[in-house]
């Protein structure tokens, strides 16, 4: 069953039932200013940082669900409704709405009136702005009473949802003409305050949110709106908000614009002050300026747009399947830009509190990003390798606010490191920029003892080689990728967390075969690069090390059929057929592939045959069989999870794409084109009841097999997913790699596609790409003509001459 439609030519997702499986969201912003927006107007807005600057409040995991936005109450004669049906819920005659690339548009129509409201943050701007249209195609007069509201957070919202003792006491508004500002605690430690204006001129307005609703009324009862006018409150304390009060006349066939600003603004100490108690507004009154006409706004709207096209036309592709090129050319991409701005902070299921940017997590998203703005890529990545240790190791996330790593978290999760080299080279592969190696970056944010981002990067391999295990395979840690495989924690108390406890890990002997594949996956990558800078000594030593890695994987990490997963602090098997439960499992098998561990002695072959077997089903690969139905106190938070859900034989999506990547080293292009559609959202539009979750957008996990709905996906939006799938398709399936230098081409497709057309920038040109599969294969470039000459090599020469390039693949 389907709650709306893919309008491609948009680029919008269009929900026609207000009703859908799960709230459908997007995002508006992309750099410093953002939103999220549900498909009936729930969300909230930030600025930078989900946890220290909440604008707006939201209340998570409430009843009803998606509990708070930015919602208009329109009252027409004794009917009130809102455009979004939330929160009035008043049954519409019309309901739509579209989302877009950073924007967001909800019409209803009612009683002959149509409320249709744009929502977006413009570029660099700090604000959201949104464009109220309301029509009149009625054949009578409408006199319509507009209520606009928003609730204001007090700036951090973690204490904004705890510390009612004081937050009761501190809230503070000030008004002026059209303009609600916010300024709890403005007047001392504070530099910033928010506010909301409307371009036209107002009858009203509440600020105090008991006086608005009524203290036992829900969003969907406002007593203002009811009585029809507007209470003129003043917030002192208690729940500032901010609402609109004014009357709208439409004649029939009329139609009126309204442009509301939500904003944020900074003032220096000594700016901070009009007159005594009075705010600074200069800074709010010339963003207000920006767009107070509906022309500004269109044009703001348009140069958003304009943005997209851009970014979105570095790489396209036209491969016949309609499913595959909307998710390629648009929503992936587009999903790649929003992990890489918010890693795993703040979405419907990430309360945008708990989690600052991920070490490893940050890494991986710029594979799926790094093409659209290369600039803003090199920027995070100094900004992650700032926050490692001298000796290799790493804060496991840091706070965007303060670019600090994150002390409650800490360190100690021993595959972080790893990931620093993936980031790194898939950046200087795309831009050709290796002066980034040059840079002197600090270790813990500490200046005084920053080396180069090359040293890091040697650092980082480093850190493996000194903490491996008995068998000479790296220790795992406090945990690896699997944040739930937890061998050191042992943990039998509730109130410790698995991920940053280790009551036993002195004399661990917990060893990561996961953490063995990526090694010699980015050992490699890494030997590569210093052959490419003239580094040979460092490429000779690390050649050792990840040879050493190979024959220890072979010897002490094949278990007969697959690799082993780990060895536990004990040093008994993980992941092994001698288990009961927890026979196999994904990663190690999808990373010993990828790295080509055991490839001429068919040991890839056979893991992933294995992994079709145990752990494929209908919706996906779970990540581990048989799943486990009991608390293994030494494997900690993996066997805390329910069968099928999670990291407990889910079907993890992030991981699903490693398998993909292991079937395109062996040439099986068929398995890797069934696995990616089994996952990927455009594909499961369908089942959108089941699925529940958005069918443009990747989510994290979807219930496996073992679970009590197989199927059904949470965790959307915020998930290495979105990176991975994009980084397989385009360059592991389709096979357009960018590398240092050149473009190679490498597809490993189904047999039976006759070819596909891809456009690429890269380096300064554009790559026109036709690849023929005439002779019905998987994998195996047999002729490449250039321009309509014959090249010797599958790696597309470098341009960088503003120019189109024509390249013919013959397979
Ligand atoms: C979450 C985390 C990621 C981790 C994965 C598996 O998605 O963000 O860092 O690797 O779970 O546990
Ligand atoms: C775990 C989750 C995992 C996540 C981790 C970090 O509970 O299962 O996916 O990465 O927490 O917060």
């Amino acid at each position: 069953m389907k709650f709306g439609y893919f309008d491609d030519k948009q680029r919008e997702y269009v929900i026609t039932d207000p009703k859908t499986p799960y709230p459908w969201i997007n995002y508006l912003g992309n750099e410093d200013f953002f939103s999220l927006i549900s498909n009936t107007a729930g969300g909230y807005t930030f600025y930078k940082d989900a946890k220290f600057r909440r604008l707006t409040r939201y209340r998570y995991n409430n009843v009803p669900t998606d509990a708070g936005g930015r919602y208009f109450y329109i009252k027409d004669g004794d009917t009130a409704w809102s455009p979004g049906w939330k929160p009035m819920k008043t049954q519409l005659d019309k309901y739509e709405c579209r989302h877009g690339m950073n924007y967001t548009s909800i019409e209803g129509v009612k009683d002959g009136v149509s409320a249709k409201a744009l929502f977006f943050v413009p570029l660099k701007t700090w604000a959201e702005v949104q464009k109220l249209t309301l029509t009149n195609n009625s054949n009578e007069v409408k006199k319509l009473k507009i209520f606009s509201f928003t609730e204001w957070a007090l700036w951090n919202a973690a204490a904004d949802m705890e510390n009612f003792q004081r937050n009761f006491s501190t809230g503070e508004v000030e008004i002026e003409d059209s303009v609600l500002y916010h300024k709890t605690e403005y007047k001392e430690r504070r530099n910033h305050y928010a506010y909301y204006s409307v371009n036209a001129p107002i009858q009203g307005f509440d600020t105090d949110r008991e006086t608005f609703f009524g203290l036992y009324n829900g969003f969907h009862e406002p007593q203002v709106v009811e009585a029809g006018k507007p209470g003129m409150s003043i917030a002192h304390g208690w729940s500032p908000i901010a609402s609109h009060y004014f009357e709208v006349e439409l004649k029939p066939g009329e139609a009126k614009d309204y442009v509301f600003v939500l904003g944020y603004v900074e003032n220096k100490d000594e700016e901070k002050w009009e007159s005594k108690n009075i705010i600074n507004k200069t800074k709010a009154k010339e963003t207000i300026a920006k767009f107070n006409t509906v022309e500004k706004v269109d044009t703001a709207l348009a140069e958003l747009r304009m943005y997209w096209d851009n970014l979105l036309s570095i790489y396209r592709v036209d491969s016949g399947e309609e499913k595959l090129d909307r998710m390629v050319n648009i929503w992936n991409q587009y999903q790649c830009m929003i992990t890489f701005c918010f890693s795993r902070s703040a979405s419907y299921f990430e309360s945008g509190i708990g989690r600052g940017m991920g070490f490893r997590d940050s890494n991986q998203d710029l594979i799926g990003f790094v093409h659209q703005i290369p600039e803003r890529a090199r920027e995070r990545i100094i900004d992650i390798a700032s926050t490692q240790f001298p000796d290799g190791g790493c804060y496991h996330q840091y706070q965007p606010l303060t670019k600090k790593g994150n002390n409650d978290i800490g360190g100690g999760f021993n595959d972080d490191p790893m990931w620093l080299i993936l980031g790194t080279t898939s950046y200087i592969k795309e831009t050709g920029d290796f002066s980034i190696l040059d840079e002197m970056v600090p270790f813990d944010n500490d200046m005084s003892i920053a080396r180069t981002l090359f040293d890091h990067l040697s650092v980082s391999f480093d850190h493996v080689i000194n903490n491996l295990g008995p068998h000479g395979l790296p220790l795992i840690g406090r945990a690896d990728w699997n944040d739930c495989l937890n061998l050191n924690c042992f943990s039998n108390d509730p109130n410790e967390s698995y991920q940053t406890t280790e009551n036993q890990s002195k004399g661990s002997k917990a060893e990561s075969l996961m953490i063995a594949g990526l090694f010699v996956v980015y050992g490699n990558d890494f030997i590569k690069l210093c052959k490419r800078v003239g580094n040979k000594a460092e490429a000779k030593r690390c050649q050792k090390h990840v040879d050493e890695m190979v024959a220890a994987v072979k010897k002490h990490g094949w278990d007969g059929e697959w690799f082993l997963r780990a060895y536990d602090y004990f040093g008994n098997k993980i992941g092994s057929n001698e288990n009961e439960e927890g026979k196999i499992f994904i990663e190690s098998n999808g990373w010993c592939s990828m790295a080509g561990i055991g490839k001429e002695e068919g040991l890839i072959e056979k893991a992933l045959d294995s992994v079709k077997e145990r752990l494929d089903c209908e919706h996906g690969i779970v990540l581990n069989n048989p799943a486990f139905t009991k608390y293994y106190i030494e494997y900690g938070e993996i066997s805390s999870y329910p069968p099928g859900y999670k990291e407990n034989a889910g079907i993890f999506c992030h991981n699903n794409p490693w398998i993909m990547i292991g079937e395109t080293v062996i040439g099986r292009g068929d398995e890797a084109w069934e696995y990616f559609k089994k996952i990927c959202p455009s594909y499961l539009e369908d089942v959108s009841e089941l699925h529940r979750t958005e069918p443009y957008v990747y989510s994290q996990m979807i219930a496996g097999k073992d679970a009590f709905k197989p199927g059904e996906a949470k965790n959307s939006w915020l998930t290495g997913t979105a990176s991975w799938n994009f980084y397989t398709i385009t360059q592991y399936i389709l096979g357009i790699q960018p590398d240092y230098d050149g473009l190679k081409i490498e597809p490993c497709i189904p047999k039976d596609w006759k070819g596909f057309n891809v456009t690429r920038k890269f380096r300064g040109a554009t790559y026109k790409i036709k690849v023929i599969n005439e002779n019905a294969v998987c994998k195996g470039v047999s002729k490449v003509i250039i321009d309509g000459k014959e090249h010797s090599s599958n790696i597309l020469p470098i341009f960088a001459d503003g120019n189109t390039h024509t390249v013919e693949i013959v397979m």
